[in-house]
Formats: C-alpha cells, structure tokens, sequence
C-alpha cells in the first residue's frame, strides 16, 4: 500500500484525494512545525513512499538518508527553497510544487501592504485604539497617492504580473521590471518597461515589489549598496522569501532614513525578526500570511495532493521542479 508521510495537518482538501485512493496517511499530530530531528525520527517509523512537505521543513540529504524508500516530496507552497533539490535529483526523488494555486491571494496581499503603508492605515487604527483623535485634523497622518508613481517590480512571474497589473490598471501606476526572463506580454498588456538590472530599476522605483524565488542567485539580491540607491522617499515590499533581502542592512537603511518605508511578510530567519525593524516606524511586518486565503491554501492542497496522485499512478507530475 502507497503510504504517505504529512508534515503538518493541511486543509482536508487535499487529505480527502489521497484518502480516496486508499494511500497510508501519517500526520503530524502537533500543531507545530516538527524539528528536523523529530521529522526523521517520524519518517524512521514506516518505509514511506512519498513525503507531503511544508516550507518550514528543510528537505535534505539527512530526510533523504532517513527516508530511503520515499521516492516523492510534494510541497504545499508554489517557493521550494526548502528543499535541496540537487540532493533529491541525485537520488531519483521527484519534488513538485503548487505554482498559481496562490497567485490572487499573494498579488492582493502586495497591494495590501503597499496601500497600508502608503495611507498609514496601521499606525491611525493605533492612534483611534489609544483615544488619540480628538477631533478632525487637516495634517493627520498625510499619505501619499500612487497613481503617476512608478513601481519597481523584481520579478515578473505569475504573482508579480498579477500585482503590477493590478497596481497599473487599477491604480494608475507605472511600471518598470527586472528579471531574468522579459515578460513581454506584461509589458504589451500594461505598457511595463523592461530594465536590465536591478539597479536601474531601483533608482527610478516609489515602490519596490519583491517577487523572485529564493535561489542562490537572489540570495541578499538587495543589500545595502541598493538601499542606498534607492530614492529616499521609496518603499519596500517582501512577499516572497525573507532571504532575498540583507535584513540588517534593511533595517539600518530605515533607521538613517535612506528609503521611507517597508512591509514585509517574510523574514531572513523566519519566525525570527530583526529586533530593530520592530521598533521603527513605518514599517508593516506580518507573519507569512500572504497566501493565506481559502481558495488559495485550498487549491495548493489539492495541488499537493495531485502530484502525489500523478506519480503514483504512473503519469506525468505537471508541477515537477528541477534544480
Ligand atoms: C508561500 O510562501 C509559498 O511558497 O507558497
Ligand atoms: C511611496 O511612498 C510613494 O510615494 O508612493
């Protein structure tokens, strides 16, 4: 019988197709991530054909030493940074994702965070919270407007697309972009502009939206060179994986007012914050949220699910990724 290993309990959306095919299912019965030394002590426990991963485990050569007859890793997040994919390659093991299963809710959240910041949303529900307003105030708490403004976008895939677009057409902003592929129907579709480095984008952004993969390539693909070519009066938006960004180096460029703002959702050390971001204004941060809507962790399940189902059958994972 196909038996299946499951990080942590995910939505019953993608448990009930495995149940379906009469696979083994194990959970995680803790509401937690499990250390790396209790998931091999869990996959020692049956010899496990496949592995129903979350991107707070780290998938590596000692999982795969531990886990021998696991021939799949399916991973509930469209990032598999978590996962050491030459590793896996080396030993035959098929690693899928969820790509698109997230795009809507990840694209909203960027134009959430980057509205929230812009209109000072936070920080006013705190003043009202705190029995500060007193009364109507022609200077309290003055935003800024995007449209006219240019956004940054570093990285045009799926989910930077599909928050420049919304950013472009329904608030009036331009858009430049960088990556390593041109995105030439964003660029028919809503007139962005592509640039050929990150710098170049950089000095011309008010808005600078991360949307990039955490490969060794994008790791600290902004540090503190690029703060400081960045206009004093742009902000800095993370939704994509904390790495990407030289924390410290983040925080020190807010502190001495090199860029005005920041909201991030994701962190270097996740759940671990750089202490100075903390305490700064202007900055929004949240707790890897931003994929965190129904239909977005519902479709990821389901597409874990089917990968898994794919393999096992015999037919071809869609979803594979390759290092
Ligand atoms: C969330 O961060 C994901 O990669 O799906
Ligand atoms: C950023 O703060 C902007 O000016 O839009």
């Amino acid at each position: 019988m196909t038996s299946i290993y499951v990080t942590r309990k995910i939505p019953q959306a993608g448990l009930s197709p495995l149940q379906d095919k009469d696979y083994e299912i194990d959970i995680n019965p803790e509401d937690r991530p499990l250390t790396s030394k209790e998931l091999l002590t869990a996959l020692r426990a049956k010899p496990y054909d496949g592995i129903l991963s979350l991107l707070t485990d780290h998938i590596d050569a000692a999982v795969f030493e531990a886990a021998p007859s696991v021939k799949v890793v399916s991973n509930y997040a469209v990032g598999y940074n978590n996962i050491d994919l030459v590793e896996a390659e080396r030993r035959g093991v098929v690693v899928a994702n969820t790509p698109g299963a997230s795009t809507s809710a990840v694209a909203e959240y960027t134009v959430a965070l980057i509205l929230a910041l812009t209109h000072k949303l936070i920080d006013a529900d705190q003043f009202v919270r705190d029995g500060k307003y007193k009364g109507w105030d022609p200077a309290l708490f003055m935003g800024t407007e995007l449209s006219g403004k240019t956004l940054g976008l570093l990285g045009a895939g799926r989910i930077g697309s599909s928050a420049a677009t919304a950013l472009a057409k329904g608030l009036g902003m331009k858009v430049e972009y960088y990556d390593v592929v041109r995105n030439e129907s964003l660029e028919k579709e809503i007139g962005a502009v592509f640039r050929s480095s990150v710098e170049e984008v950089l000095k011309e952004a008010d808005v600078v939206s991360i949307h990039v993969p955490l490969l060794p390539t994008t790791r600290h693909l902004l540090n503190a060179e690029h703060f400081a070519m960045m206009k004093p009066t742009a902000i800095l938006i993370n939704t994509s994986r904390g790495p990407v960004i030289d924390e410290a180096a983040l925080a020190e460029a807010l502190s001495r007012g090199a860029i005005a703002g920041a909201a991030l959702d994701v962190f270097e050390n996740e759940p671990a914050v750089t202490p100075a971001l903390l305490t700064l204004p202007n900055v929004i941060l949240t707790p890897h949220i931003a994929s965190a809507t129904d239909v977005a962790r519902n479709t990821m399940a389901i597409m874990a699910a089917q990968n898994l189902i794919e393999f096992f059958e015999g037919r071809e994972v869609k979803n594979m990724v390759r290092s």
